[in-house]
This record gives structure tokens, sequence and C-alpha cells, in this order.
């Protein structure tokens, strides 16, 4: 899970317990608010009641109160209204409203309108029979001035739960409308809030892994004053050292390589006339000979890779591209390179696909890849081994392989191959070099707009692959010389 992810939901979570809290809360006093309204209606229309129930009696005139009952038995919450006087016997019935007078004059043992009776205020009381709740509240009423019973009302308990639980299903209702918009904005508002938090985490973790990954010119843009802003404006200044630092030894590099071109020319020449003469070597001159060759080519190769990488930096790499077959290309490099193979005691061979494989490379350019891979599978493969050029025809591209049955190269390691200065294996398995070789591959194999990649494993040895498209790198490139420059403006 995601760090904004995390974040969100935690706001969320803490907004939404606030909320539900907040709400209960509201509930409850919404509930209680809406059972004493109840209650305050309840008792005005039992005071009502007494009112209308002394006007009957003063003006001896039943029909007003009965008129007044048939109004109130509408409501399907009342059973039943009566009028009782001190000594339990009723006067005025809701039932006499359906012409049933069987109960007029019964004069009852009921304890609740007795003690109404004594009463000199609203009662209430709950009872249940024949399976029927009802609330009853009684009334005291007065007549002539003098006490004259009590009016009483009989609710059915059942239909009053019924409206106050739909009152209040009405009130949750628009509790959970208001809460879950509250949600719905609290969750955007979290979802905002994280992402302003993150996004400059991500930033800086997408630069320190451009930097990592050796792009020093990355930048993270610093807009914020707190401890994150402070981070970005380290790796800022951590970035600038470093491009500093590369552009030193760049600089250095750069001197070191003019500077060893001439004298290295000279000890070449040196040793080719040493070769040149007729006369029979002592073996041990012979010998000293071989270590003086094979130092100017690791030299050579060393110096002409460096040149090579500093015209590339600068832009001032030509390329001439033609079309070329790249079988006499990878057969010259065999015949060049063999006499290598055979002093290290390996095979080299060429497994041919075909006569003709034509695509549109710099034949100079190809040859150094060419060179640095082989030299590579010579240089690590122990005596015995087999190095296996070959080339086939891959889509719109030539794919050249260079095999070898060396130590191979851990997967973990594969992704880093072909950064500059990238070396691998321990310190007694480097075999001198400079980790230039691969960095140098790759960017000339690109220039071609083509692609490279390594396949090994620990023990099964090394299988290097790179293309080149049939159709050269652009537009109309067979004999044009496109310098790098060139192609970096054709890019942009
Ligand atoms: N065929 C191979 N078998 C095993 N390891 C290899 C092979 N080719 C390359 N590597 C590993 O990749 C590293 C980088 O190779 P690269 O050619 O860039 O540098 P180098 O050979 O060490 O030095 P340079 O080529 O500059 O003389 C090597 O040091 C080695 O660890
Ligand atoms: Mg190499």
């Amino acid at each position: 899970m995601t760090l904004k992810v995390r974040l969100a939901g935690l706001t969320t979570l803490l907004i939404a317990s606030t909320m539900a809290l907040v709400l209960s809360v509201v509930f409850v006093r919404q509930r209680t608010s809406l059972l004493e309204q109840i209650q305050r209606e309840r008792t005005a229309a039992l005071e009502k009641l007494a009112r209308i129930s002394q006007a009957t009696l003063d003006a001896k005139e039943e029909r007003i109160l009965l008129s007044y009952l048939g109004a109130w038995m509408k409501s399907d919450q009342v059973l039943d209204m009566a009028l009782w006087d001190l000594k339990g016997r009723v006067q005025i019935h809701s039932r006499f409203l359906q012409g049933d007078y069987s109960s007029a004059g019964d004069a009852v043992a009921d304890g609740f309108i007795q003690e109404a009776n004594r009463s000199t205020h609203i009662v209430w009381r709950t009872t249940e029979s024949g399976g029927r709740r009802r609330l009853q509240g009684a009334v005291p009423v007065l007549s002539g001035g003098t006490r004259f019973g009590s009016a009483v009302v009989d609710y059915d308990a059942d239909a009053l739960d019924r409206e106050l639980e739909a009152a209040l299903r009405e009130v949750i209702g628009g509790l959970v409308v208001i809460g879950g918009g509250v949600l719905a904005v609290a969750l955007l508002a979290a979802w905002i809030f994280a992402g302003n938090l993150t996004r400059p985490i991500e930033d800086l973790s997408r630069a320190a892994r451009e930097i990592g990954g050796g792009k020093f010119d990355t930048t993270v843009e610093v807009r914020r004053r707190d401890e994150l802003g402070q981070l970005g404006k380290e790796l800022n200044r951590m970035a600038a050292q470093l491009r500093e630092l590369e552009e030193m030894r760049d600089r250095f590099l750069q001197a070191v390589s003019h500077n060893m071109r001439s004298p290295l020319a000279a000890v070449t020449s040196a040793a080719y006339h040493a070769r040149q003469l007729d006369a029979q070597l002592p073996p041990s001159v012979e010998e000293d000979l071989r270590v003086i060759e094979a130092g100017i080519r690791e030299l050579t190769r060393f110096v002409s890779n460096l040149l090579d990488l500093e015209r590339l930096r600068a832009g001032r790499m030509q390329f001439n591209f033609r079309e070329a077959n790249v079988v006499d290309l990878l057969d010259e490099s065999r015949r060049l390179l063999e006499r290598v193979a055979q002093e290290k005691g390996l095979r080299l061979v060429f497994e041919q696909g075909g006569d003709r494989l034509l695509a549109v490379c710099d034949a100079n350019a190809i040859g150094e890849v060419v060179a640095n891979l082989v030299f590579n599978s010579l240089k690590f493969t122990p005596s015995g081994g087999t190095v296996a050029l070959g080339a086939r025809a891959d889509g719109a591209h030539v794919r050249v392989s260079v095999r070898d049955t060396g130590p191979g190269i851990p997967e973990d390691q594969l992704p880093n191959l072909f950064g500059r200065f990238r070396q691998f294996g321990g310190s007694q398995s480097r075999k001198g070099g400079s980790g230039l070789g691969l960095s140098l591959c790759k960017e000339f194999v690109e220039a071609h707009g083509g692609n490279i990649w390594a396949e090994s494993a620990p023990g099964q040895g090394t299988a290097f692959h790179f293309t080149l498209p049939v159709a050269g790198p652009g537009p109309a490139k067979e004999n044009a010389t496109v310098s790098t420059a060139d192609r970096r403006t054709a890019k942009a």
C-alpha cells in the first residue's frame, strides 16, 4: 500500500469516526426532543379534552363532547375515550358514537380510574389487555367549580411506537444524507491532502533514482520551506557536486587519452618494426614482444574507447552510415581477433547463417562494438572454451550475437552492464580493463537505431546480442554522414 493511500485512509478514518460521534450525539438529542414534543402535544390534547368536558357538563349538552370525540376517534392511535364521574360511572363514552350504550351507567372498579379521580393532575399508565398494549391518560374534569371526575383516553401504544419509529427513521435518513455528503467531501479532501504531502516525496525519490542511475543533471523543484523542501535542496546540491565531479573525471580522462596517443603510436610502430625483422628472435625476446603487443592492444582499445566516448559526449562523433554486408564485417573481425584467441587457447568461430545480411551501418563503429564484445569474451572465458560470432535476419533488423562458454554474469547485474566504469565480480575475478567497453557498445548501437542486451546465468556462459536496422537509423541514411550533434538536433 502506498504512503498516499495510507495517509488518505487514515485521514478519512479520523474524519469518519469524528463524524460518527457527532451524528450519534445529534441523533440522541433529536430523539429526546421528539419524545418531549410528543409528550407536550399529548398533555395539551388532554387539557383540551378536560376543557371541552367541562363545557359539556356546564351546558348539559352531551353533543358538544360527542362531536369532539367523533373527530378524535378518526385517529387510528386512539382506541377509546370516556368521561367518568367521581363514583366511577361512565358518563360519556366514545362507543356511544356507534350507538353502543352497553357500558352506560357502568361503575368500574378500575384502579386507574380511581387513581385518576383522586389525582389533581394528569396521570398516565401503560397496560396490556387482550393482546393489545395501551397507553392511558387521565385528566381531572371540573363542573360548576367542583370536581366532577376524570376524562380518560386510551391510546394504541403500538400505533404510537410506529409513529415514533417513522419520525426517527426520517431523522436517521436526514443524518445519513448529511453523513454521506460529508464523508464524500472528506474522502476527496483526504486524497488531495495526502497527494500534497506525498507528491514532493515521490518527486524526491524519482530524482534520487535518476541521480543514482547516473543522470546528474536531474533537479527537483523546491517550492516548500519545510523539511521536504530542505531535502530537495540537499538533493540538488548533491547532484550539482556529482555533475562537477563527472566533468572533472571527463576532463582528466580526456587529458590522459590525448597524452597517451603519441607515445602509444611510437611504441606500436616500434613493435611492428621488431615483428618485421627477418632474424629468428630468441624465445624470451619473442615472449617479450608478445607481451608488448598484448599491452599495446589493450592500451589502444582503451584510448580509442575513451576518445570515442568523449566525441560522443561532445556531439562530435561522425558516423558514416552505408549499406554493408554484416557477414563480411564479422568475418573481418574474426580474422583480426583470431590470433588473440589462439594465444589464449580459445576457439573463435563464426556461425555463418548465410552469405549476405545487409544492414545500414558505420563499418568502423560496428567493428569496434564487435571487437569490444569479443575481447570481453576472450578475456573472461577460461582457455579451452569457445567464443562464437553469429548473425541472422530478425524482422527489420540484423541481429549480431557474441556467445562464450565463460563464467557468465549474475542476472541482477545484467541491467547495469552498460553503464560507464561498471565492472563486476570480486577483485580476483576482474581481469584488467576500465569498464568502458560495453558503455561505448551501447552508445554506438543506439546511434544506429539498434538495441543491445545480454543473456547470461552464472556458469552458463554469456551471450551479447545487438541489432542493426536493415533500413538504417533514419530516413535516407545510406551514404550519409551523421554526427552525434546532428542526431541530437534531429531527436529534439
Ligand atoms: N563475456 C563476459 N563474461 C563475463 N563477464 C563479462 C563479459 N562481458 C562483460 N562482462 C562484465 O562486464 C563488465 C563490463 O565490461 P566492459 O567491457 O564494459 O568493461 P571491461 O571489459 O572491464 O573494461 P574495458 O572494456 O573498458 O577494457 C566486465 O568488467 C565484466 O565484469
Ligand atoms: Mg571490455
